[in-house]
């Protein structure tokens, strides 16, 4: 079918061939004429088979389901609304593919709904045979070519040009912008495309061409610029129609009964592909011998049968083929046929369309077929007549069933009873041949009486529908690059995470030494980790995290614990101190009661997860509090006196408080039972903080140079001296100002569950007032104070949550959005967790590096026992700050052990040791 569209009328300059055997009588004539035309009826009652049988393609096909193989595509394209009428600007649009061996490239000015319409000015260039059949890479050179050329014509501005690439053939879109092709159709078959994604192709010849830098925003469909150039009307224009070279169909479809779309909300525009369609049982009986030979002497043989009888390109050779066998047959043209009338593509549609036209005059029939060599006779051309209506008018059939299944499809999909809706007509085919058009709509009608259809031309042959894709995906785009620019100080890259490493180093040196640094590393008085031969009943308090817990921890050969879970309210964490006190004594007394340990008195641990100085085991001053804590009158205070004074307050009972140990204390004393090798303890939950086995050597304040002693470095407040503050965003500046401890805390505000959550809605309050988020729409709820717990982080970021699930969670919390929306919350998350995970790791490699150093070591492998909510739940977190020590410390071997227990336990077995020695020096 090579020269199928492209090649015009021969002149009558070849010789007639004409039958040799003798010439049928009049009555034979007209019964091989009927019998030949005869095969072009299609009934009803086929017709409403093609229908159901395209309606179940198309319902199996949106399924997902894979076999048996569906006959159409249903490929869903990224649009998903059908244009507001809002959009403007100017737009180059480039067409490939809908009307034959041409390319049109056209230049659209939207004016938005109040604007006048601006008529888009055009130019169409015919694509020689060569570069049809040629290399990818020719055809887009070619098309980019034609761009520059009709470029430079053009009196206008053309810098930041947009453009849309309107290109109508079957493809995969995983994107506005991005379109894999499944396969050539309609006469193309340039190699090197299928499988590609054509928007790279022609951006790269647009490139190489170098004339214009020309920005390609979007790719679709005509199907989908046919029916978004709709004028909005009445009633919603929901499905286009395109019969031009090929025919194919598009619709809004429930995003819900799209299987691989991801999606449970609003409408996608899907593209039918039904020129694919071939179903033997509903074809078969429809198919003509005509259709069979066409089919085989095509680029295609096989594919796209329904197409073959529908679309532009084919109508042509359809009739050419009948008028050929019946002059064999000697039926026609005195039995002669002529070599034109002999060769593919000799007939084109305009021909056919102008021949079926009853208003054409016989002259003009007569004309059109002597141009074809041959010399028709009066009865001739009435019968050419016939055979160009047969034709046409069985594609208008098809089509219409073709579309009764779509409206089906949209009907069943909405679950109305009567559908009202706006089909957008596109393609020569439906302009320029009237007589389809009214059988089309006839037998629409026939086929879906429930369907209230109107028939709406569309505009400027689709291209201000693209115009339409292409504005709002430039809108897109441009939003997607302020989502960047405003993510990008969260991205860190090696060399930053290597100097906050650094630093780090630097400010655990100056805190060792006991000199200003923004770490206090403070001596927790924890000399050595347990040895296994502690034994006893402990009670431990664990304050300072997500729960107060009070535990029962029997010590034996392992190690038993009994737990209740407590709440600290908000108005007693902020309360006085004495009232703060007093409820965890109450809290205490509770939990022997439930225990049955009134009376006792047991050697208690207690975790106090805030900054203390300790002067012992048992005495610590609280330095500040942290972590949303702010109890009167205990700042300065010990502690353990603290707590004393209460339990005595509540004369009741006798308590006898051995130890304060920080949680990062009691989680590695925790996973130190286990494992020997842990010399590291590190916490990311509501706060972060991190305790390690140093030289006491190296520690100043604290008498005697052998052994080693855990030090709590408070990491939390690295970075308060301001050392932080090249990487510190905008976004961590309004979180620690909106704080209870401002310029406090400033490394844990970068990483600790507490606060990941309030930088995130500073993210999105910004993100929603640049207009990219929400519409732009100030959504009251987002103004609402630590919305996003840690939890919720860490759910969303689960790669097992589709996007609607991460849409639902976020609609859960009040906020409204559309899947666009949630995309980039979710990639707002991952920004700020990331960060968040490597700032950890970064620390827990300065860490490993100095023990190394420490030690004189090559080699150091080390273990870190690590406790928090963020750290445990989140998906990432844990990988990404390994990730980091390996990147920062390659020298250390570094295994992180989760601690099971909390540090409650770690907490008793500090007292278990302290208690194992008072008796030793008791003895
Ligand atoms: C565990 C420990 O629950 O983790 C606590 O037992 C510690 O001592 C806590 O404070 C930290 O995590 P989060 O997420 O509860 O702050
Ligand atoms: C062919 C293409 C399809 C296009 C139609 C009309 O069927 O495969 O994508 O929409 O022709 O141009
Ligand atoms: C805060 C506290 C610190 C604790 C950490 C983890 O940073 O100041 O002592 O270890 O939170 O809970």
């Amino acid at each position: 079918m090579d020269s199928i569209g492209s090649s015009g009328l021969r002149q009558g300059e070849e010789a007639l061939s004409c039958s040799e055997e003798g010439l049928p009588g009049p009555s034979d004539s007209s019964e091989l004429v009927q019998e030949c035309l005869q095969q072009f009826k299609v009934t009803r009652a086929q017709l409403q088979q093609i229908q159901a049988s395209l309606l179940g393609s198309m319902e199996q096909a949106l399924r997902g389901q894979p076999s048996p193989a569906p006959a159409v595509r249903m490929l869903p394209t990224y649009v998903g609304s059908t244009p507001h009428g809002t959009e403007q600007g100017d737009f180059v649009v480039l067409e490939l593919g809908a009307t034959g061996a041409s390319l049109r490239v056209l230049w659209v000015t939207l004016t938005g709904i109040e604007g006048h319409r601006v008529e888009p000015r055009s130019q169409k260039f015919v694509i020689p045979q060569e570069v049809m059949l040629g290399a990818g890479q020719q055809l887009f050179d070619f098309a980019a070519h034609c761009l520059s050329e009709f470029l430079d014509a053009q009196p206008v501005n053309k810098q930041g040009l947009q453009l849309g690439f309107s290109f109508s053939f079957p493809c995969h879109q995983t994107g506005l912008d991005r379109s894999t092709l499944i396969s050539w159709t309609k006469g193309f078959r340039c190699s090197g495309v299928e499988g590609q994604d054509v928007v790279q192709l022609l951006r790269d010849a647009i490139r190489r061409q170098g004339a214009y830098s020309i920005d390609v925003v979007a790719v679709v469909n005509d199907t989908v610029g046919t029916m978004m150039g709709c004028e909005p009307g009445v009633r919603p224009c929901e499905v286009g129609l395109v019969v031009d070279t090929g025919t194919n169909a598009c619709y809004m479809e429930e995003a819900r009964h799209v299987a691989v779309l991801d999606e449970d909300r609003g409408r996608v525009c899907v593209s039918v592909e039904w020129g694919s369609f071939s179903d033997d049982g509903a074809l078969g009986p429809v198919l003509t011998t005509f259709d069979h030979t066409l089919d085989h002497e095509s680029l295609n043989p096989g594919a796209q049968r329904f197409e073959k009888m529908i679309g532009g390109l084919y109508l042509g050779e359809l009739v050419r083929l009948v008028l050929a066998h019946l002059a064999r047959c000697g039926v026609l043209f005195g039995g002669c046929t002529s070599p034109a009338l002999l060769s593919q593509g000799s007939i084109l549609l305009e021909h056919v369309a102008e021949m079926e036209d009853p208003s054409t005059g016989a002259a003009r029939v007569h004309a059109i077929l002597q141009d074809l060599g041959l010399s028709p006779g009066a009865s001739d051309v009435e019968l050419v007549q016939h055979v160009c209506a047969a034709v046409c008018t069985r594609a208008a059939q098809l089509c219409a069933a073709a579309l009764a299944a779509v409206l089906s499809c949209l009907q069943h999909s909405r679950e109305q009873q009567t559908l009202q809706v706006a089909v957008a007509t596109g393609g020569r085919v439906c302009e320029r041949h009237p007589r389809f058009c009214s059988v089309l709509q006839g037998t629409v009608m026939l086929l879906a009486p429930e369907c209230d259809v109107s028939f709406i031309p569309s505009v400027d042959g689709g291209g201000r529908g693209v115009a339409m894709v292409t504005a709002v995906a430039a809108r897109l785009a441009a939003h997607r690059r302020l989502l960047e620019q405003t993510l990008a100080p969260f991205r860190l890259n090696h060399d930053q995470l290597a100097a906050v490493q650094a630093q780090m180093r630097k400010a655990m040196a100056k805190g060792l030494r006991g000199e200003a640094s923004s770490l206090r590393m403070l001596p927790t008085f924890v000399r050595a980790t347990p040895d296994g031969s502690e034994r006893g009943d402990f009670l431990a308090l664990d304050l300072g995290g997500t729960n107060f817990r009070v535990l029962l921890v029997r010590v034996t050969t392992g190690v038993q614990i009994t737990s209740e879970i407590y709440s600290i309210p908000e108005t007693v964490a902020q309360g006085s101190g004495q009232q703060l006190f007093d409820h965890i004594v109450d809290c205490i007394v509770d939990f022997q009661q439930k225990q049955g340990l009134s009376g006792q008195s047991l050697p208690l641990g207690f975790t106090f997860s805030f900054p203390c100085r300790q002067l012992g085991l048992d005495q610590g001053i609280l330095l500040n509090w942290t972590k949303g804590f702010k109890a009167s009158d205990c700042e300065g205070q010990d502690v353990v006196s603290l707590l004393r004074e209460a339990i005595t307050r509540r004369q009741a009972v006798e308590l006898n408080v051995v130890a304060i140990v920080n949680d990062t204390v009691g989680t590695m004393m925790s996973c130190g039972y286990e494992d020997p090798r842990c010399e590291i303890g590190l916490i990311v939950g509501t706060g972060t903080n991190a305790c390690y086995m140093e030289e006491l050597r190296n520690v100043a304040g604290v008498p005697g140079d052998s052994g080693r002693m855990c030090i709590n470095m408070e990491w939390g407040a690295f970075g308060d001296d301001g050392s932080l503050a090249m990487l510190s965003t905008r976004f961590d500046a309004s979180v620690d100002q909106a704080s209870i401890n401002p310029g406090k805390q400033r490394f844990e505000k970068m990483i600790s569950g507490m606060y990941l959550g309030e930088i995130v809605r500073h993210i999105l309050l910004h993100l929603t007032s640049l207009g990219v988020l929400f519409r732009g729409q100030q959504i009251q709820r987002l103004q609402t104070r630590d919305i996003f717990k840690t939890k919720f982080l860490s759910e969303i970021e689960s790669d097992s949550l589709a996007l609607r699930q991460v849409r639902a969670i976020l609609e859960d919390l009040g906020l409204p959005l559309t899947s666009d929306d949630a995309l980039m919350v979710l990639e707002v998350c991952q920004a700020v967790s990331q960060r968040a995970a490597q700032l950890c790791g970064a620390g827990v490699a300065a860490v490993v590096e100095k023990i190394r150093e420490n030690r004189g070591l090559e080699e150091l492998a080390v273990s870190v026992g690590v406790d928090g909510t963020l750290y445990k739940l989140h998906p990432h977190f844990s990988s990404l700050v390994a990730a980091t020590v390996r990147e920062l410390a390659p020298r250390c071997v570094v295994t992180f052990l989760q601690s099971e227990d909390g540090s409650g336990k770690g907490a008793a077995l500090v007292t278990a040791v302290a208690c194992r020695l008072a008796q030793l020096t008791r003895v």
